[in-house]
């Protein structure tokens, strides 16, 4: 559902992305690893449309998405959320997750004149869905929380509330297991697979390798920005040029 040819995403001098090439098949838990800085972020970055890639291709869906604006990438389907965990903190847990879809009627100025009763059916509708998601991740009792009074694991199951709330195909998941208790790791995980089972697609970031070879396969390696490796997770487990860039070894 995803495709990536040749990518690569350059700061000034450096790459980040060098060249990395994969493809993820539908309804797939795929992992992605790598030591700090190799990357992982700018991929995702790219692929989500933050970044503008410098150059490759990237399609998803069969559409060509490389250089489309994140809202356009996100409304095809492919949403990510962040390392650091974007809350609006001011708000409720309930306000955020109906903040996400696009296009509400409400947002649009003329209607709340024009079709008042299609707004408030609307937006019914959304907070009911809203509902329903929170309660799918346990979150429900925390509907009326300010999400800046949020624990960082509890933020961390609001950022995947809200990308639930896109409905989307493939969720790009950037270290959903850190600075979680393994109590809530293990909510989350189990909510992955609960999503996984109902057809969903993920591309998880993760230094928890627990995580990864639980959830994971096939599982990605990245170092110094190249894709070193592509590979089930016990066969990543055990090849020496995974243990070779934790290490700090150049790259074969
Ligand atoms: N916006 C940016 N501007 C300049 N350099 C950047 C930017 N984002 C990332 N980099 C650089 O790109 C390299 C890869 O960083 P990236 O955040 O993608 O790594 P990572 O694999 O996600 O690491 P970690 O596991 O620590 O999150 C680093 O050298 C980083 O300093
Ligand atoms: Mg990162």
């Amino acid at each position: 559902m995803l495709e990536v040819r040749d990518l690569v995403k350059e700061f000034g001098g450096l790459r980040a992305v060098d060249g990395v090439s994969f493809s993820l098949r539908p309804n797939t838990i795929t992992g992605l690893i790598g030591p700090n800085g190799a990357g992982k972020t700018s991929l995702f970055d790219t692929i989500a449309g933050v970044h503008r890639p410098t150059s490759g291709a990237i399609s998803f869906l069969g559409t060509p998405i490389g250089g489309l604006p994140p809202h356009r990438i996100f409304g095809a389907g492919l949403v990510r959320t962040f390392q650091i965990p974007r809350p609006f903190g001011g708000m409720t847990v309930l306000e955020n997750c109906m903040m996400v879809p696009a296009g509400q009627a409400g947002e649009r100025f003329w209607n709340n004149w024009v079709a008042r009763a299609r707004v408030r059916a609307e937006e019914r509708a959304w907070r009911e869905k809203a509902r329903q998601v929170l309660a799918f991740l346990s979150l429900e009792p925390l509907a009326g929380e300010y999400a800046k009074n949020l624990s960082g694991g509890q933020q961390k199951l609001l950022e995947l509330a809200r990308v639930l709330m896109a409905e989307p195909r493939l969720i790009l998941l950037d270290e959903p297991g850190a600075g979680v208790n393994p109590t809530l790791l293990a909510t989350i995980v189990d909510r992955l697979q609960a999503l996984h089972a109902q057809g969903m697609s993920f591309l998880i970031i993760e230094h928890n390798m627990d995580l990864i070879m639980s959830l994971c396969d096939p599982v990605l390696v990245m170092a110094q920005g190249r894709l070193i490796l592509e590979a089930p997770p016990a066969q990543v487990r055990s090849d020496p040029r995974v243990l070779d860039a934790y290490l700090g070894g150049v790259p074969a």
